[in-house]
């Protein structure tokens, strides 16, 4: 055969295929989530996430130092609030010395630099397991986004450095936006989970958090997974209601919509590599039907290469060592 082109030129080796490679994962790239609970020297293994641990705040500040150490450069808080705290108003999430604002301060306090994301929605708070507040059987959502607002402030008060508001209520993100510029917070950003989808993989997360919806589903908040022109018409209207970056919920299953919305944006996208999505490559692995790291790397450099510009992801330390 006399060819003109052979594609097979520049996959010949490492070397080569290093050269060429269009999509590359660094440290910087990831947000590594963390599950916060109360109590002093508490790691406790999420049975549906095996290696992953809640931990409390002590234990906590050793990690998030390890992390940094590694290059990663963001975390997202997510606590564990006790039972005697939860009702249908989610009043405990914008509690001063609530969990979640004394974890943000000890944190900046131990690791300035870690840029410190907060989840915003009022599920681990609630008595119902909902991200909102119930009337009448139905999360309403203008009373919902004014408890938002309020808990928003707080972590900004605490120091957060970009509040994530995964909700999905209409309108928090103007409202957030609104709220921190009168109260002067004005290096406060927002990441907005703007196109997050009702979602079967978010199953070990709720087991991590003791947070699964008491009835229904989240389908009244929470994208249609059937849908994707309305994934941009809800990032578009978050970056108007000034959101700093934009993210799209689960990632492996969406790929089509991180690349839509990468190409439909100008700022930073985001993608969250679920707690389902963890949970299916640690469990085939564990049967020996996958190879873990290399579904790790496989899984990340997809994400990244669809249009993720960060990945939350609870590999993120699994896949700095990999990158090594
Ligand atoms: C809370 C929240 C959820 C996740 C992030 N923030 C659960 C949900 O919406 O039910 C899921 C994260 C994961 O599954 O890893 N609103």
């Amino acid at each position: 055969m006399e060819l003109l082109r052979r594609n097979r030129i520049l996959r010949a080796s490492p070397a080569i295929r290093s050269l060429v490679a269009e999509t590359i994962l660094t440290p910087a790239d990831f947000i590594a989530p963390l599950f916060i609970d109360e109590g002093e020297n508490i790691a406790f293994e999420i049975p549906s996430m095996p290696g992953y641990y809640r931990r409390s705040i002590d234990g906590t500040i050793k990690e998030v130092k390890e992390l940094w150490s590694m290059g990663i450069k963001s975390i997202l808080l997510f606590v564990k609030a006790a039972d005697d705290t939860k009702d249908n108003t989610g009043k405990e999430s914008w509690n001063p010395d609530g969990l979640m604002q004394r974890s943000i301060k000890a944190i900046k306090d131990a690791v300035p630099g870690m840029i410190i994301m907060t989840d915003v929605a009022l599920d681990p708070y609630s008595s119902y397991g909902h991200d909102g507040i119930v009337e009448d059987g139905e999360i309403v959502n203008d009373r919902t986004v004014e408890a938002l607002v309020k808990m928003s402030l707080s972590h900004a008060v605490a120091g957060a450095d970009i509040i994530a508001p995964s909700d999905m209520m209409d309108g928090r993100i103007g409202a957030i936006r609104q709220a921190l510029e009168q109260n002067n917070f004005t290096k406060t950003g927002i990441m907005a989970y703007s196109a997050k989808y009702a979602s079967c993989f978010y199953g070990p997360f709720r087991d991590a958090l003791d947070s699964a919806p008491g009835f229904g589903d989240k389908k009244t908040y929470q994208m249609d997974y059937a849908n994707r022109i309305e994934a941009i018409k809800e990032t578009l209207m978050d970056i108007e209601e000034g959101a700093d970056i934009v993210m799209v919920k689960p990632a492996m299953a969406y790929l089509d919509i991180i690349r839509e919305v990468k190409n439909a944006v100008d700022v930073p996208v985001s993608a969250y590599h679920v707690s389902g999505e963890y949970a299916m490559i640690k469990a085939a692995a564990k049967m020996g039907w996958l190879n873990e790291e290399k579904a790790i790397l496989e899984s990340l450099t997809a994400i990244k290469r669809a249009g993720a510009d960060l990945i939350a992801t609870y590999f993120a330390k699994d896949a700095v060592r990999l990158l090594l």
